[in-house]
């Protein structure tokens, strides 16, 4: 433990798998006190009872982000046991590849609620609670198909870029707050259970544990609206910065 996110409260959606897993992990270590948000019970509380065996403090919470009324009451349990959060990663995502012609209307509509309808509804949830007392950090986990369109993505894609126009506009509502708003993609192929159904022959050869990538998402997490905010960040060049002391 090294403490950085000793006395920070912090939400990770979608936490029983692959990034997510990894930033609880990842923020458990650090000393934060961690939220741990997804649709898989089991899985999700699983992860919690390894990181408190590990000496962290992470509390497992089962809930779809697609149940709106589920998230508003789930994020009131948490700031009603904690008294805030401090940090919220919203991180769950989902993905399917098909030409439009073959998207149906529940196809969009299931992705566009978890990928974006969700981080709304998340960020919503504490956004009064950080405005209040000027402090806070959001990551939003964005894509490289946030930034450029792909072969059969144009649900996954609008979902990112969506997220994207989402954070740039709640950065500039939250600088006034001192909340910092930053978007990150992984910048490098991770082995995930996600990338197991969408990488090829080539990104396997050299994707990263999860873990590898998440000091940057800690890094996020310790940012002030004066520090590195309103970006769109590629974890893995973040990472090495971090490393080579090159990251302010
Ligand atoms: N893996 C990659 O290469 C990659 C690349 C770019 C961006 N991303 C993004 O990173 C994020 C995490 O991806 P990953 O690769 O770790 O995926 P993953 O599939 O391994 O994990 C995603 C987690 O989100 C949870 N989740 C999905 N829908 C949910 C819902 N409705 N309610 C609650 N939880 C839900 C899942 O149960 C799972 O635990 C996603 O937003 C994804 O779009 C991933």
């Amino acid at each position: 433990m090294s403490g950085r996110l000793a006395g920070k409260v912090a939400v990770v959606t979608g936490g029983a798998r692959g990034i997510g897993r990894a930033v609880v992990q990842a923020f458990a270590t650090e000393g934060a006190s961690v939220h741990a948000i997804d649709r898989f019970a089991d899985e999700v509380e699983a992860v919690a009872a390894a990181c408190r065996k590990a000496g962290g403090t992470v509390r497992a919470h089962a809930l779809d982000l697609r149940d709106a009324d589920a998230v508003a009451a789930g994020f009131a349990a948490i700031e009603s046991a904690a008294g805030r959060v401090d940090v919220l990663v919203n991180n769950a995502g989902v993905i399917f590849f098909k030409p439009l012609e073959t998207t149906t209307t529940e196809d969009w509509d299931t992705l566009i609620s978890i990928n974006l309808r969700g981080p709304f509804l998340c960020a919503r949830a504490v956004a009064a609670g950080m405005k209040a007392r000027r402090a806070g950090a959001i990551i939003n986990v964005s894509s490289n198909a946030g930034v450029r369109g792909g072969m059969d993505e144009t649900a996954y894609c609008a979902s990112k870029f969506g997220i994207e126009g989402f954070s740039r506009a709640l950065a500039i509502e939250m600088a006034p707050y001192n909340v910092s708003v930053n978007t990150i993609t992984p910048g490098h192929p991770v082995h995930t259970a996600m990338s197991e159904t969408t990488y090829g022959a080539a990104q396997r050869l050299i994707w990263k544990d999860p873990a590898e990538i998440a000091p940057a998402f800690v890094h996020l997490a310790l940012q002030d609206a004066s520090g590195l905010n309103d970006r769109y960040v590629r974890a893995w060049d973040l990472v090495q910065d971090l490393a080579a002391g090159r990251a302010a």
